[in-house]
């Protein structure tokens, strides 16, 4: 009996087509770019506005807080200063596209953009159209309330 060289084991893989192995690399290409691109839309950056259950909200403004040193309640897009004239908030949304800003010894810089502000919400540095906007800051006792849903002339302080 005789053997024939040619004879391809069981254990041997198919061989493949040209046609079939360009097709499936194709395929592993698609698939590849569309699982890279799922995953790059997931990491896109979230916008940075703190969401708030209530508009106004009490503050008791500790002893220690010094004149023209922001106080920024914890969950809220609002610093708070105080003066020998009063009370004043300024948001923190930036008026540019909306990113909460930080507050630094000049005053307020964006972290999205670089947009920067005075303690009192001046620009002094692009691309924000707008000032920082005043805030509504009543007196109730020992606390201020402040209303981040009603803005005030710039100037304008709680007593
Ligand atoms: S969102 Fe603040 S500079 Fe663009």
């Amino acid at each position: 009996m005789t053997t024939n060289p040619q004879k391809q084991s069981r254990l041997d893989p198919e061989p493949i087509a040209r046609r079939d192995f360009l097709g499936l690399s194709a395929l592993f290409a698609t698939a590849s770019t569309l699982l890279f691109a799922l995953l790059g839309m997931l990491r896109l950056p979230k916008t940075a506005v703190l969401s708030s259950p209530a508009k106004k909200f009490p503050v008791v403004l500790p002893d220690s807080l010094a004149v023209g040193e922001a106080f920024i309640p914890t969950g809220r897009a609002v610093a708070i200063f105080r003066d020998d004239k009063g009370v004043h908030a300024v948001s923190t949304i930036c008026t540019h596209l909306g990113c909460v800003v930080k507050n630094n010894p000049q005053g307020f810089e964006c972290p999205c953009h670089g947009s920067r502000f005075s303690t009192d919400g001046t620009v002094t540095k692009g691309p924000a159209p707008q000032p920082l906007p005043w805030l509504k800051v009543t007196r109730s006792g020992d606390k201020w309330i402040v209303d981040e849903g009603a803005t005030v002339a710039k100037g304008t302080k709680a007593t």
